[in-house]
């Protein structure tokens, strides 16, 4: 399968994606490869099918030891705060300070279907929904003041 990552510019970015249907999308496994590739090729923790151009609700997180695929998730129950940098493969270089919930009660589907409900705390947590938006055509780079962005990518640039 060919696909390929897409920069921050691209307006399918922005796009709301629709649910994985096991029965006329078939089996995930050729896209989830493909994915896998491009993240661990790019050095990423997390992507969603919507950054590879595919509008379906799918993600994937983790590393080489342990990745975990996503399917049409949801996020039931969140609580607390907790404030940390993130990166987004489809934002090379830009890190930006992002206010979320700080543990999350999530849903997901496997990929032989099963439905898998677990609650995710720490960097687990935020990596889910961070991926999460990406489904919702919601990038980070909405999630912080236009100030705090702009300043963001001038460092970026200094930095290049
Ligand atoms: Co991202």
């Amino acid at each position: 399968m060919e696909i390929k990552l897409l920069k921050e510019d691209d307006p399918q970015l922005r796009e709301v994606s629709e649910a994985w249907n096991f029965e006329t999308d078939g089996d995930p496994t050729e896209l989830v490869k493909a994915m896998t590739k491009i993240m661990f090729e790019s050095g990423g923790i997390g992507l969603a099918a919507p950054q590879c151009g595919v509008k379906k609700r799918i993600f994937i997180m983790g590393n080489t030891e342990k990745l975990i695929v996503c399917i049409n998730p949801e996020i039931i129950e969140s609580e607390g705060e907790s404030r940390d940098q993130e990166g987004c493969l489809s934002f090379p270089k830009l890190w930006l300070t992002v206010k979320r919930p700080d543990v999350v009660k999530v849903k997901y589907q496997q990929m032989n279907g099963d439905v898998i409900e677990q609650e995710l705390g720490g960097l687990p947590s935020r990596v889910f929904q961070h991926e999460s938006d990406h489904l919702d055509g919601i990038c980070f780079d909405t999630k912080v003041a236009k100030l705090s962005l702009q300043m963001a990518k001038d460092r970026r640039k200094r930095k290049s």
